[in-house]
């Protein structure tokens, strides 16, 4: 049963797994396992093999192929919407009988929660604010154990705000949406979808790799600024300011949760360790290259 080439698995095959799948695709024998029949047609229209099983209600006698080449599954499923843990990841370990070789899990810079505007890197303590970013550290312990017991190599990518092809702002800048003032406005991090899709190509085929890596482009700014940069490349008008008061009345809890937190997160140990050489360091180069595509 086992093909010439490793077969990967990517369970949340999305905006970054379709990327990454293409990025593999030579080489690996990728499966692709997504929620919605419509979704896996239209991957299956781009040549990819795919597997439907919605992790929020599994049916009896779902299961995964019993691989015994398996070089790696990559789960790039968010958590669901609502609890403490993640029991989409839970549901989806129980199924996942015979152990890849890595398991690369996406996570979010969100379990840091609030630094004050300091550096945090994987040596500092998570601390989540929000119970979005709780399920995140559920599930990353979730695959430490995992992987632990079945002697897995277990790569933890903390990804922060993805942007790309598709993945700007733009129609929030038409609408003329507003955003906090740049002093109100706290410090975040951005990777580029291409950057991102390196990252994991990384945790999949160097061997020395393994923990947690921060995944940012190293450009540590305001998503005030970001929205101005956009703006102003997109050839948009700048969105108008309001306070962070006005903000706390008119924004969404979603949007506050992630006005409430401040960090600049490091990217050494992903550009020593993991190996990643980025494409786009240059923020400004990433966006335009995304409003090109
Ligand atoms: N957006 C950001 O800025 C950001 C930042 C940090 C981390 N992340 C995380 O990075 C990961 C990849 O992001 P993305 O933008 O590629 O996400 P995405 O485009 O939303 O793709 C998510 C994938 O997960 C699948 N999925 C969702 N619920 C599922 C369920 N119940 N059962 C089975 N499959 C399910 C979806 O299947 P269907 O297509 O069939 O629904 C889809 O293929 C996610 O975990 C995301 O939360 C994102």
């Amino acid at each position: 049963m086992s093909g010439a080439r490793p077969y990967i698995l990517i369970a949340g095959c999305g905006y970054v797994g379709q990327r990454l799948a293409d990025r593999l695709r030579e080489r690996y024998e990728i499966t692709a396992l997504v929620r919605s029949n419509d979704k896996a047609a239209a991957l299956e229209r781009q040549g990819l093999k795919t597997l439907v099983i919605d992790l929020d209600r599994v049916r009896a006698g779902a299961s995964l192929p019993q691989r015994l080449d398996q070089e790696a599954i990559v789960y790039l499923a968010p958590p669901p919407a609502a609890g403490e843990s993640d029991l989409r990841l839970d549901r989806f370990l129980h199924l996942a009988i015979v152990p890849p070789k890595a398991f690369v899990y996406m996570s979010t810079t969100g379990v840091y929660g609030d630094a004050g505007g300091e550096l945090v890197d994987e040596s500092t303590p998570v601390m989540p604010l929000t119970e979005r970013a709780r399920r995140r550290v559920s599930a990353e312990e979730m695959t430490r154990v995992w992987c632990h017991e079945r002697r897995v190599r277990r790569v933890v990518l903390r990804v922060p705000g993805i942007y790309g092809p598709e993945r700007l702002p733009l129609e929030r800048l038409r609408k003329s949406e507003p955003v906090v003032r740049p002093e109100d406005a706290g410090i975040s991090n951005r990777i580029h979808v291409d950057d991102l899709v390196t990252a994991c190509e990384a945790a999949i085929e160097n061997k020395e790799a393994r923990g947690v890596y921060n995944v940012t482009d190293g450009n540590s700014i305001s998503s005030t600024t970001f929205m101005d940069m956009v703006a102003d490349l997109a050839g948009l008008p700048r969105p108008p300011r309001v306070s962070m008061e006005e903000a706390q009345l008119t924004f969404s809890p979603e949007r506050l949760s992630f006005l409430n937190e401040s960090r600049r997160v490091g990217n050494d140990r992903m550009l020593k360790h993991l190996g990643v050489k980025l494409r786009y360091a240059d923020l400004t180069a990433g966006v335009r290259a995304s409003l090109k595509s």
